[in-house]
């Protein structure tokens, strides 16, 4: 089987991981900015400042994509760099900044797939409270506007929010993103309503505009299963999902949040605060969804937890998903198992755990179209004779695509595929040792940029629509 025609091939990156140019042409600082400066919080005080200055090679780098054949480039645009404290003056040089990006694309006939919120908020707003505050959903769904009129003409693939767990629950429990708070379910719970408002909110006013193009949101996709069939694991797993996967996915997909998650918040006093109108906007905009975007890395095993909360670790590794500790709730447990595989960064590598998930998914939210917004391999390349031979990067993502295969021949919706990363970038906690592109670069020799082997795979995957795997 050949994938079809219309299914997109592509690759991702973020605008705080690859742009740089941190405070040029009238950016404004976004919480990162200030956050990645905290001594401690990241590898090595590593931040983005320059990144992989994107911001001054795009040219270059979308020149590359093409030769690799790519079809379609996610990118994020960076809120500060079109509106610099969030909800005010317009800054024309961002505009400009993401036109010449989404036209070089065209130039090559690469799909743009844009991102509006990759995780850098204006700074402005995150001392304002950030996502706790309602301020910030009006923000947002004006920054919207501005987007969809200055790009919308060309864009058609819009994403409003990428992993909305990752920067709640780093941001509000975990600590380890900013605005950096630690335990705060209460908080944490706020962020995601209000940002799912958001979203409902912008998907009304984009139909509005009659643009015709596609708009959707994207989630982290790591289902939880139970390490063996005791009942307890078992409903370990089932509380996990309704945590990790309903809460965010039911808000989006059904327009109504999980009972069993309401029930536990409210006798916890951990409910948002909501008008019976943000509720109404999270219903009605339900319908309007044109897609979801899934982020896949990895599932997660489960058992019920028998630690202590204050074990939650939170660490820098475990707070970026590696398994070995209790929900912040204290519920259950993520553990590593002898008999699966992991990466360095002890993610496990689980194509099944990919394709089971799919098939859940559609069990509970029937035929949406989907893309794989996101997957691939965070691994320290070895280079051999000067080449940067990533053979456990092909052999991943080939896994992965089989999978997608399978799904597909399964009568599920899936219409692209985006191998995270497109070039090497920052990790948001792991500096730029953790590598995930297919073009490589040198950050001993001013950036310079070396295809890998995976680039040379990739193209031909893309070339024959996949039809070897
Ligand atoms: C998901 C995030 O969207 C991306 O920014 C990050 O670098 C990758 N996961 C890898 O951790």
């Amino acid at each position: 089987m050949k994938f079809s025609k219309d299914f997109l091939f592509g690759a991702a990156s973020a605008s705080y991981q690859v742009e740089g140019a941190w405070n040029e042409d009238g950016k404004g600082v976004s919480n990162w900015d200030v956050f990645s400066k905290i001594p401690g919080k990241t590898f090595e005080g590593t931040n983005g400042d320059i990144a992989v200055d994107h911001y001054h090679r795009y040219k270059e780098d979308i020149k590359l994509m093409a030769e690799m054949g790519l079809e379609s480039y996610r990118f994020s645009i960076s809120w500060p760099r079109i509106i610099p404290n969030g909800d005010g003056k317009v800054n024309d040089k961002g505009i400009e900044f993401y036109n010449s990006i989404i036209d070089e694309c065209l130039k090559y006939g690469i799909v743009p797939f844009v991102t509006l919120y990759h995780w850098d908020l204006p700074q402005v707003l995150e001392e304002d409270g950030g996502w706790t505050n309602k301020k910030t959903v009006d923000a947002f769904v004006r920054y919207a506007n501005v987007c969809f009129k200055a790009f919308g003409d060309r864009v058609k693939h819009w994403i409003t929010f990428n992993e909305t767990i990752v920067f709640c629950s780093l941001g509000y429990l975990a600590g380890a993103h900013p605005p950096g708070i630690i335990n705060d379910p209460k908080k944490y719970f706020q962020s995601t309503h209000n940002v799912f408002l958001a979203h409902a909110r912008t998907l009304k006013d984009y139909k509005k505009l009659k643009q015709f193009g596609e708009i959707g949101i994207t989630h982290v996709f790591s289902p939880a299963f139970s390490v063996n069939e005791k009942e307890e694991n078992k409903f370990a797993a089932y509380h996990a999902n309704e945590f990790g996967l309903s809460w965010y996915y039911d808000p989006i997909l059904l327009g109504s949040y999980p009972e069993y998650v309401l029930k536990i918040i409210e006798e916890k006093g951990w409910t948002p605060q909501w008008t019976d109108e943000e509720i109404e906007d999270i219903k009605e905009a339900a319908s309007l969804n044109d897609f979801i975007g899934l982020n896949y890395y990895q599932p997660q095993r489960v058992i019920k937890n028998t630690e202590p909360i204050e074990n939650a670790s939170r660490d820098r590794e475990s707070s970026t998903g590696a398994a070995g500790s209790p929900s912040f709730d204290g519920v259950y447990s993520t553990v590593k198992m002898e008999d699966k595989k992991y990466t360095k960064w002890g993610w496990e590598i689980s194509p099944e755990g990919f394709l089971e998930g799919l098939r859940i998914l559609r069990k509970r939210y029937g035929d949406i179209k989907i893309y794989i917004t996101e997957n691939g391999l965070g691994d320290e390349d070895p280079i051999i004779d000067g080449e940067i031979m990533d053979v456990p990067r092909i052999k991943y993502i080939e896994e992965h695509l089989k999978a997608v295969k399978t799904a597909i021949k399964e009568g599920i919706h899936i219409k692209g595929y985006y191998a995270w990363s497109v070039i090497d970038l920052l990790s948001w906690l792991n500096g730029f040792k953790k590598q995930y592109g297919f073009i490589y670069v040198d950050h001993k020799d001013n950036l310079n940029r070396k295809k890998k082997l995976s680039f040379y795979w990739y193209k031909h995957i893309i070339k024959t629509r996949g039809e070897d795997l």
